[in-house]
């Protein structure tokens, strides 16, 4: 009795194994398997993509989780020590998040934006998030070159030299260490998309499941896919408007206003978290803001939001700017129209 009890148990877990091999070996070509598991590296390999440049076989949790750590913390612990930081003014995740943030992954619109910022409680960043940007292609895009200049040409297509880029300029921090490169990539492979991250049809899955896909087809789920999300996000620099132009908060939404007040500004801002000037919700510091609207210098929200401040000898913290994508000009007067109301009370 016993031998044929393991003679069932040897035959079903080889059943098994040849099954989940089988699915492996054709991206699912059996019922169970759902198409949405599958990473968009994997598919877009196998529909004859050229492959990223930063790929990643051999994924490695340990590495991803100290890459977590880095993102989050700055340090990380190795055999029980704790490592050098990366920066003694900035973490990553001041600048950007590491969750969705659209509900549609191929959407960039700050409007978007700040929507899905306010249904999932995120903060309302200048750099676009970690999530999905291992499927990314392209970084510093447009105009970053106007600020980073020569450094963004090999940033632009490496995704490894843009998060040296970052670690040594943004965070006013230094360049990493290849263990700690690495371990922060791993973290990006485990923050890549999935089909089911993707608004696309279910025929179009179904399809992907398919073997032997012609070229046609091959191609067509292609461009399918890669229009689905972003490769790459824009970045478009705006000058200070003009003194004549700023409509000062008229026609906005201090609603919507508020939101980015309280999800850009004083994410940074308040309590002086990473710099000496403490902003809340109260009348002192609305009364700053519109007292220096009219203004062409760093203490007008105008000039602040669209340049930002550099980091110098002496004073690393600096202000990141946002770039139109990131904040629209609507979004800032509805920005400014909530100042108002907060200077008035
Ligand atoms: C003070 C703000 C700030 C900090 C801190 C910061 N970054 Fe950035 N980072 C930015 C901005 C702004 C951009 C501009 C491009 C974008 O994200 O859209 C950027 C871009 C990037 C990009 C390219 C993204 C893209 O899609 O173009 C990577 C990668 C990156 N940062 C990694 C990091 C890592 C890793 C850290 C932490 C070690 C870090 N950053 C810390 C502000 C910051
Ligand atoms: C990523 C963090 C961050 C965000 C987001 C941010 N700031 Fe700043 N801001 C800074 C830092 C750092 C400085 C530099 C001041 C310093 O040296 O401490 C600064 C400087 C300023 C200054 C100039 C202060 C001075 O006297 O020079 C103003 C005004 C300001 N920020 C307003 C804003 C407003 C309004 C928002 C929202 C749209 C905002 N900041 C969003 C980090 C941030």
């Amino acid at each position: 009795m016993q031998r044929i009890v393991l003679i069932f148990f040897t035959l079903l877990a080889t059943s098994i194994l040849v099954t989940s091999i089988t699915a492996e070996s054709n991206l699912g070509n059996v019922g169970p398997i759902d198409p949405g598991m599958y990473s968009l590296e994997q598919v877009l390999n196998r529909l004859g993509n050229k492959p990223l440049l930063h790929s990643i076989d051999q994924f490695d949790l340990e590495k991803a989780k100290m890459g977590e750590d880095l993102i989050f913390t700055g340090y990380t612990r190795v055999d029980g020590k704790k490592t050098k930081r990366i920066s003694d003014y900035f973490v990553c995740t001041d600048c950007h998040n590491t969750t969705r943030e659209f509900r549609d992954a191929s959407s960039e619109s700050s409007a978007d934006r700040l929507n899905y910022a306010k249904e999932n409680g995120l903060p309302f960043l200048p750099g676009s998030t970690f999530w999905g940007i291992y499927n990314r292609t392209s970084f510093y895009n447009n105009d970053y070159v106007e600020k980073y200049e020569d450094l963004v040409t090999d940033a632009r297509s490496s995704l490894g030299n843009s998060v040296q880029l970052c670690a040594e300029y943004c965070s006013s921090g230094r360049v990493l260490k290849d263990w700690e490169l690495e371990a922060i990539m791993h973290y990006f492979k485990r923050n890549e998309l999935h089909i089911s991250d993707l608004i696309i049809s279910m025929e179009d899955k179904m399809e992907l499941t398919k073997d032997n896909l012609s070229d046609n087809e091959k191609s067509r789920l292609s461009k399918v896919i890669t229009s689905s999300y972003r490769q790459a996000y824009s970045a478009t620099f705006l000058e200070t408007m003009s003194r004549e132009d700023r409509p000062y908060g008229d026609g906005g939404n201090p609603e919507d206003g508020k939101l980015i007040y309280q999800k850009a500004c004083m994410f940074c801002h308040q309590n002086k978290r990473v710099t000496y000037l403490h902003l809340d919700n109260g009348k002192l510091s609305g009364s700053l803001l519109w007292r220096n609207r009219k203004k062409y210098t760093d203490q007008s929200i105008y000039q602040i939001v669209r340049h930002g401040t550099y980091s110098k000898v002496g004073r690393k913290q600096y202000m990141p700017l946002y770039t139109k994508e990131k904040m629209s000009d609507e979004q800032l007067n509805d920005l400014v129209a909530y100042i108002k109301q907060i200077a008035k009370r």
